[in-house]
């Protein structure tokens, strides 16, 4: 069987897309703007480049054809924290995913406990495993509703004990796979 993308409409292509690309790590992002505290999870995420140290994540519009919140933070603030989800966040992860009114935060809405680490850049949810500090590099337009954003890692932050003066760590991230999630120490 040969499937021509161009006869496909977008549910589809997400589902041929998100099945075969697999595993998907998640990049859980919290953003600030005026106080309030954004959660929400992106798995169209990827590492680009090691010099400059780059991600690029692909951030959508709500059904009301607006920027998803932290696409709007991000323009807005140019700081973004990545925090790695591993299986003991989930379920808050999960909750995260749900579209918000842009004044209701998801660290209160749903109760997460996030800490400040770094002065100026916005939290981490407290007791991951690790997180990178990020700014604002550069935006593609790729024509449609979906932006994939390049994001520049600043600093890194670890939960004590996870990593050693030589770096050598190993994170118990949970990956998507399709619509499901593994653990990819199961992979
Ligand atoms: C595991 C997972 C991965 C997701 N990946 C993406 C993604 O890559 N891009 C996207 O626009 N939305 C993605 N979503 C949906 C967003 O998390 C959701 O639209 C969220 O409400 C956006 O929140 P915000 O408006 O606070 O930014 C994903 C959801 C889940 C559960």
């Amino acid at each position: 069987m040969r499937v021509d993308y161009s006869d496909l409409n977008s549910t589809d292509i997400y589902k041929l897309m998100s099945n075969s690309v697999v595993p998907r790590p998640i990049a859980w992002i919290i953003t600030e703007d005026d106080g309030i505290i954004n959660i929400a999870p992106f798995s169209y995420f990827i590492p680009l480049s090691s010099k400059p140290p780059v991600v690029i994540v692909s951030i959508g519009h709500k059904e009301d054809g607006t920027p998803k919140d932290t696409l709007f933070n991000i323009r807005k603030t140019k700081k973004a924290t990545i925090c790695f989800v591993d299986e003991e966040h989930l379920e808050d992860m999960n909750k995260t995913a749900l579209s918000l009114p842009k004044e209701e935060g998801e660290a209160k809405k749903f109760g997460i406990v996030t800490k400040k680490v770094l002065d100026d850049f916005p939290s981490v949810i407290a007791d991951v495993e690790s997180a990178m500090f990020c700014e604002f590099f550069d935006e593609l337009d790729l024509g449609g509703k979906t932006v994939p954003v390049l994001l520049e890692v600043k600093h890194q932050y670890f939960k004590d004990g996870i990593v050693d003066e030589s770096f050598n760590f190993k994170l118990g991230n949970i990956a998507r796979v399709g619509k499901n999630y593994a653990r990819l120490e199961d992979i």
